[in-house]
């Protein structure tokens, strides 16, 4: 695979996604976003690959779709288009079939914002600061902000940040429960990496299943979800996992899970 945009590592069952465009401010160019999906679709059928961090450097996570592109759109179809590449990826990283951590410094905004909000976990350093400007181009999201922001902190608050395009800071972030974290930068990379570190070591259909019944059920009437969830449930006793786990707790013992 070569990547000119990103940076993509595997270490002890984890993958590392840096977007690495710093001059720009990771802005999300049409080659990033293409060079982001061919990752994640790597991620997906590697199986020894059990989660994901995303991060980009210490200014900047991402400032955004790459407003150089942007300007070159003229025509609702090329609009169209534009954003049905980036929504492509974000969907694809949203349904990762591995749970998938957020290690978010400086800038998040726009689909910075929203490649953050497509992640399962965002972690951020306390310089991190988040915010859907698009408003002040004349614009609205594209990239799913309009949607995820709502479903994550609740309409109140979304409509206001996506209305004023105001930005937010980390603590503010935490407060609403954009973030699950914070952090101090130096420690940034630690924290998430320790955080992978635990799911990595989970059965892994068992949060596979987790991640399906929260994200489908999330989109489903509540009877609906709760017959999903139920039927996600129902798979795990396929699983030798699901066997270790509970054999283990009687056992009063660690249990050694095999990841099937
Ligand atoms: N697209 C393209 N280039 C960008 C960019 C973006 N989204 N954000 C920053 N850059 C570039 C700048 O043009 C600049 O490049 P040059 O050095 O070649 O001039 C470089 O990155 C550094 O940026 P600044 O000089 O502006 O840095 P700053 O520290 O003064 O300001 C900032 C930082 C507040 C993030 C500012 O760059 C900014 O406001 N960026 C745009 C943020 C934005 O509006 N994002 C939304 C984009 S639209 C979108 O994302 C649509 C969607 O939903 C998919």
């Amino acid at each position: 695979m070569g990547l000119n945009t990103i940076l993509y590592e595997k270490h002890d069952g984890v993958a590392f996604v840096t977007l690495n465009r710093p001059k720009s401010l990771n802005a999300l160019c049409e080659e990033l976003i293409g060079e982001l999906g061919e990752v994640f679709q790597d991620i997906d059928k590697d199986r020894d690959t059990a989660a994901v961090i995303i991060t980009g450097g210490p200014k900047a996570f991402a400032a955004g779709a790459d407003i150089r592109e942007i300007i070159q759109i003229g025509s609702p179809l090329s609009a169209h288009q534009f954003v049905t590449r980036i929504r492509a990826v974000f969907d694809r990283i949203e349904a990762c079939s591995k749970p998938v951590i957020a290690a978010v410094a400086g800038y998040a905004l726009g689909g910075g914002c929203e490649l953050a909000l497509a992640c399962d976990i965002r972690i951020a350093a306390d310089n991190a600061l988040f915010g859907l400007p698009e408003i002040k181009l004349g614009l609205i999201p594209g990239g799913g902000g309009t949607q995820r922001l709502p479903r994550l902190i609740g309409p109140g608050r979304a409509r206001e940040l996506l209305f004023t395009g105001d930005s937010i800071d980390a603590q503010e972030s935490y407060r609403i429960g954009l973030v699950n974290k914070i952090v101090s930068l130096d420690s940034l990379m630690g924290e998430a990496g320790k955080m992978a570190a635990k799911l990595v070591k989970l059965p892994a259909v068992a949060l596979k299943m987790n991640k399906l019944a929260v994200n489908d059920g999330m989109n489903m009437d509540l009877n609906s979800a709760l017959t999903h969830e139920a039927r996600c449930f129902e798979i795990l006793f396929s699983t030798e996992d699901q066997k270790e786990g509970v054999k283990a707790f009687i056992e009063k013992r660690e249990p050694n899970f095999k990841g099937f």
